[in-house]
């Protein structure tokens, strides 16, 4: 593999940024940074972006008392502010609402009508704004959506071009059983597989009814379903960005699993449709709740990210967040937890080992490390981030953290002779020097800090790197 292109979904502009746009965006941060590492910066597309077209978006704005293209600059401004503060490293920006991501969505549309994989005819239904979408049977609950109970369904008749999802969903299934690609982690992929299995209705793909969207490009009166303008990102991003087409397709397109359907299904059935490559892996994570609940605007439960960054920095943020729950489930976020692990993990951990060692090695000759072999170590660490994810891969740090930390109590270098002392600090340095390196991707601010300490001749004495609380 000699490039990797990596996507996070691109997040709706009806409202600001929270903690679980920014859990996946971190996610794939560090997959990004990884790979930069071992690719070449050059080699890696990492894309993320704003969804902003649509019923809801179209709905927000109004509430605003805003036209929708002014208010979704503002709304999409602030994701960039706050991945600009939590320091995600991505490629592209994309919006929907660029005229040149709208060209190439009208452009597959286009080729999908030319090849009659469209046509027309009259649909009633349940929609669920929240969802963007008409609801199944089965994911309706006491007469509201299962995912939004706060939202009123809408009954809606219309007359759509309608996608043959059904005559396109026995390729897919094929592609997805022969692992042309793959839907990860295995729950997921079962859960894909029996629902596509289940059978496969068409889907509509534009709505009159909805002026807020992508004309379709031989009925004006239409405009393209918000779900489909966005899936499109991921294609149109390579087109858009000049030097990026050879990235196609996507190696790791990251998400939680609430849009499983989307990406599992729907995606490769455009993409087959139109004889494109598929992406390599569909990884849709678990979904996380706060102190057991739902984030929801009605229980007043959100969490900004900026808050957060505030509180713990952010690289604290970085860590707690990818730490929270196993990288896969679904999982529950506690402020509570959040400082306990804060204190025990950054400041009384990562943190205290670093100025305890950097005190001890005031005098240490930093030019007389002989560079140490770590590859064993860093194949293991690699493995375990790039199978297990980010968690597993932090805990492998964290064992030589903890281990290094233990062996300072028990040797009490502090006693020891000037050659003894230099020859435990010699371990104990390269070890840090390992852990600052394999640190970066996740926490690019305190490697580098740590990095700074023992980086030259001397040790530098090291700023504060975890306050603690
Ligand atoms: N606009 C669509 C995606 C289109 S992609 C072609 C959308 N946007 S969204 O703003 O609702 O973002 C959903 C995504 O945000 C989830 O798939 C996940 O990546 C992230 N998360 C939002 N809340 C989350 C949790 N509580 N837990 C984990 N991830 C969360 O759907």
């Amino acid at each position: 593999m000699g490039k990797f292109y990596i996507t996070t979904p691109i997040y709706y502009v009806n409202d600001k940024p929270h903690i679980g746009h920014a859990y996946t965006t971190v996610v794939a941060d560090v997959y990004a940074r990884y790979q930069r590492e071992i690719l070449g910066a050059d080699k890696v597309f990492f894309l993320t972006g704003t969804d902003e077209h649509g019923a809801k978006v179209a709905q927000a704005a109004e509430e605003a008392g805003k036209e929708p293209q002014v208010f979704v600059d503002e709304v999409s401004a602030k994701y960039e502010a706050v991945w600009e503060k939590l320091n995600i490293s991505h490629d592209y920006f994309i919006r929907t609402t660029n005229p040149k991501h709208k060209a190439v969505v009208q452009d597959i549309l286009q080729k999908l009508y030319d090849k009659d994989l469209i046509y027309k005819a009259n649909y009633k239904g349940l929609y669920c704004v929240g969802c963007e979408k008409y609801l199944t049977p089965t994911e309706i609950e006491d007469g509201h959506c299962a995912l939004h109970p706060n939202i009123e369904l809408k009954e809606q008749e219309e007359e759509n071009y309608f996608l043959k999802l059904k005559e396109l969903a026995p390729k897919v299934l094929k592609a997805l059983e022969a692992k042309k690609y793959q839907v990860l982690p295995k729950e997921r992929y079962e859960e894909i597989l029996s629902r596509i299995k289940a059978g496969v209705e068409d889907i509509s793909i534009s709505r009159t009814g909805v002026k807020w969207g992508v004309p379709i490009p031989w009925d004006k009166e239409h405009t393209v379903y918000v779900w489909v303008d966005a899936l499109l990102n991921y294609y149109s991003a390579t087109q858009i960005v000049d030097g990026k087409k050879d990235f196609w397709a996507p190696d790791l397109q990251l998400m939680a699993k609430d849009i499983l359907w989307f990406h599992g299904l729907i995606w490769e059935a455009i993409l087959i449709a139109l004889d494109m490559e598929l992406p390599r892996i569909i990884f849709a994570h678990g979904f996380f709740t706060i102190d057991g609940k739902k984030m929801s605007k009605s229980l007043g439960n959100i969490i900004d990210p900026i808050e957060l960054a505030d509180t713990y920095g952010v690289d604290g943020l970085r860590y707690l967040l990818l730490t929270a729950f196993a990288f896969g489930n679904d999982g529950d976020i506690s402020m509570e937890k959040f400082d306990v692990k804060y204190n025990a993990d950054l400041a009384n951990g990562l943190g205290n080992l670093v100025s305890r060692v950097a005190k001890l090695a005031e005098n240490f000759d930093l030019e007389s490390l002989q560079k140490v072999d770590t590859k064993d170590l860093d194949e293991k660490f690699g493995k375990t981030l790039l199978i297990d994810g980010p968690k597993d891969a932090l805990s492998v740090i964290w064992a030589e953290i903890k281990t290094l930390d233990k062996a300072l109590d028990t040797d009490e270098p502090w006693k020891l002779e000037e050659d003894a002392l230099n020859d435990v600090l010699k371990g104990y340095i390269s070890k840090l020097k390992w852990v600052a390196k394999s640190l970066a991707p996740f926490m690019p601010e305190t490697a580098k800090k740590i990095e700074k300490v023992f980086g030259g001749k001397q040790v530098v004495k090291p700023e504060s790197l975890f306050r603690r609380r």
